[in-house]
């Protein structure tokens, strides 16, 4: 039991998920990092010598792994107040729609979109207990129909249609919970963190950095203002750093 904000990160062990970690515990909030990997997550908070955040196995395409962190965070703390939904990866790189094969979009629909309901819903009895409670969903431009069709955007030059429809999925996922829950004291928020340098999409960050990705503290802003917000009354928004992004 405590009386700080209790958070959760999935895919807390390396990247933006580490560094929301990292920052909210700097601001005073009780960190949970979910882990598909035990080990890796252990290490991760050992080096950074963050000794009072949790670390729980959690792989969000496991139902079992999902419960079993839920119990645990119930065991442990009775509570959850915050619920960030970061764990996420592209399977697809570049292939035509016409070619692309239905298993990888597939595995990006269970990871970013099936995923995120299924550890959303497994936290809900815990967030409702809570008063004020959040959800953020780490989603990305690359979900942005509006963009994919603006020749001006970055986007419209994206062919990523599993991973971009995961996250136009996850998207619309946002809108109907936050229109669900409008009435209770749970927000529900989309944030686009921009391109940013970490290890997603198999690359070095050094490599992110020089095709133009931004940092890592760049990118975890708007979900640090969203975590941070005492108001709470910001619900069914998709933004990042500069405002609103277009659905
Ligand atoms: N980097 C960008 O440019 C960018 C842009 C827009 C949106 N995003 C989004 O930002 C989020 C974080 O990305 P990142 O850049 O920090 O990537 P990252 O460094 O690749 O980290 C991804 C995290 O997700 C975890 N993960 C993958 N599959 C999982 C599963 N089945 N269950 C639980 N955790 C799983 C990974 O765990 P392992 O270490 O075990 O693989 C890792 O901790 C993702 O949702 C991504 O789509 C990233």
């Amino acid at each position: 039991m405590t009386n700080k904000i209790v958070t959760l990160v999935t895919g807390g062990n390396r990247g933006m998920g580490l560094a929301l970690i990292k920052a909210l515990h700097a601001q005073g909030q009780q960190l949970i990092m979910g882990s598909r990997d035990l080990a890796k997550g252990r290490s991760a908070v050992e080096v950074a010598h963050l000794s009072d955040v949790t670390v729980v196995q959690l792989d969000v395409t496991d139902s079992q792994s999902i419960q079993a962190a839920v119990n645990a965070i119930q065991n442990q703390y009775g509570q959850l107040d915050i619920l960030i939904n970061n764990a996420g990866a592209a399977f697809d790189h570049h292939q035509r729609p016409s070619l692309i094969k239905l298993e990888t979009i597939q595995a990006d629909l269970n990871l970013n979109f099936l995923g995120t309901i299924a550890m959303t819903q497994a936290c809900l009895p815990l967030l409702t207990k809570s008063s004020p409670s959040k959800i953020i969903n780490i989603s990305s431009m690359m979900g942005s129909l509006t963009n994919a069709l603006d020749p001006q955007s970055s986007v419209y030059h994206a062919s990523a249609i599993g991973y971009q429809a995961s996250k136009a999925a996850l998207n619309m996922f946002t809108i109907q919970l936050a229109k669900e829950l409008q009435t209770t004291n749970i927000t529900v928020n989309a944030v686009d963190p921009g391109m940013v340098a970490t290890e997603f999409g198999g690359i070095t960050p050094e490599l992110a950095s020089q095709h133009g990705a931004k940092s890592i503290a760049h990118g975890i802003q708007r979900t640090i203002d969203l975590a941070t917000d005492k108001d709470n009354t910001t619900t069914g928004t998709f933004s990042n750093t500069d405002g609103p992004v277009a659905w």
